[in-house]
């Protein structure tokens, strides 16, 4: 069944979705172990590619809706699946640093380096495309973003279905990243034929996007490798686009994609700051209680090291606390959000209550995505409480 904010993203790809539907078509899910790779199923897998089909696949960001970055048709199908607006780039994946110069027309020193630092890794470099790579995969830029994952079953799969797999995340637009298998199957259902299940992804978010087609390198979108990361490879200063915690209501955002309303729970999120966080749990749980007096299903999601704070109203049936990670940790946070934004959806709370996290380091990767799922719902306690 299509939910209500779904069907508003299908508003102009409902044709080819709808026929997908109409087929029904069976989704299979096989089983990939990172030790014993199966040539069969890479064979498989490529072999469906290789007719223009789509197959969802592990890597150690999230899971991809992987096509033929090369065929107009099969990158079409992609943005059908997911609902996705058409301006929208995909990232192409690549397994070997040789296909890069196949599909870009040349690469600056600076990402030479980052590629040797980082590659495979959680980076998407964009460069000016050749025109190999058809516009229907990079929304119609003279762009495109590539990325070499690190995962195991994720660099098979490329190499067994020719090289070049377009690949965004492997949700339905506007609902969280996937992280497990059973994510991709929730959205993909009945769409793709194949889904490789490679287990839960270690990193939890999206890759870093790093541009190099302006004046200097600026990050597009946040990620697992930090500014500081980069810095320190290119030895070059790096700017973050302002776009990218859509503070500044003027900024263009240079990768289409964040621009849209993203990661978006059922529920309404709100993020709770402050610099005392005694005082921050104390207000969450007042807030909590408020919720549930007014008969409201309410939901935390906090460090496992705040659960004590919320003891009194343990046993509610209208409460939901959700282990975020680790305080301290954002990289555990990471790992877990997207996964505890699915789960508070099928719980069906009415309102979401966050605890906020350091924007340094990875954290700034973590705020990025809560603050956008928030839709900007921000509330600040003071000091004293
Ligand atoms: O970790 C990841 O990057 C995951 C895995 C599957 O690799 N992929 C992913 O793809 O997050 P997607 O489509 O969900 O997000 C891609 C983002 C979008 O915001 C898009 O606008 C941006 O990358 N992008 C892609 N190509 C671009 C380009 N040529 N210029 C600027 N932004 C681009
Ligand atoms: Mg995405």
């Amino acid at each position: 069944m299509l939910r209500n904010f779904e069907l508003l993203y299908f508003r102009n790809l409902v044709k080819l979705r709808k026929d997908d539907i109409i087929k029904g078509m069976k989704t299979e899910i096989i089983r990939m172990d990172e030790g014993a790779i199966r040539k069969e199923d890479i064979q498989k897998a490529g072999s469906l590619i290789k007719q223009g089909e789509l197959v969802a696949f592990p890597t150690e960001t999230v899971y991809g809706l992987g096509a033929d970055a090369l065929n107009k048709d099969a990158s079409r199908k992609i943005y059908a699946a997911k609902g996705r607006p058409s301006d929208n780039p995909l990232i192409v994946h690549i397994s070997e640093f040789s296909a890069l110069e196949k599909i870009v027309v040349s690469v600056p020193e600076s990402a030479r380096r980052l590629a040797e630092a980082f590659w495979p890794g959680p980076l998407t470099m964009c460069f000016y495309k050749k025109d190999i790579v058809p516009d229907e995969t990079t929304g119609g830029l003279p762009t495109v973003g590539v990325r070499m994952p690190n995962h195991p079953v994720a660099l098979e799969f490329i190499r067994g279905a020719g090289g070049y797999i377009a690949a965004p995340s492997a949700n339905t637009s506007g609902r969280p990243s996937p992280t497990l298998a059973s994510h991709v199957f929730e959205d993909m259902n009945g769409i793709i034929p194949l889904i490789l299940d490679g287990g839960a992804v270690g990193i939890g978010i999206e890759s870093t996007i790093v541009d190099f087609t302006g004046e200097g390198i600026s990050i597009l979108r946040p990620g697992f490798i930090t500014k500081e990361m980069i810095e320190e490879v290119t030895g070059m200063p790096v700017q973050i686009d302002p776009a990218v915690n859509g503070t500044s209501p003027d900024a263009k955002p240079k990768a289409p994609g964040m621009k849209y309303r993203h990661y978006a729970p059922k529920a309404e999120l709100t993020i709770i700051e402050g610099a005392n966080q005694k005082a921050v749990m104390a207000y969450m749980a007042q807030l909590c209680k408020k919720a549930l007096e007014e008969g409201k299903r309410c939901g935390i999601m906090v460090t496992q090291e705040q659960f004590k704070d919320f003891q009194e109203l343990d046993g509610n049936p209208g409460f939901v606390m959700k282990n975020l990670g680790h305080e301290g940790d954002e990289a555990s946070v990471a790992k877990t959000l997207y996964r505890v934004l699915r789960e508070f959806d099928e719980e069906h709370v009415d309102v979401i209550y966050s605890e906020g996290f350091v924007q340094s380091g990875v954290g700034q990767a973590v705020m990025n995505r809560l603050i956008r799922a928030a839709g900007h719902r921000i509330l600040f306690v003071p000091e004293n409480g």
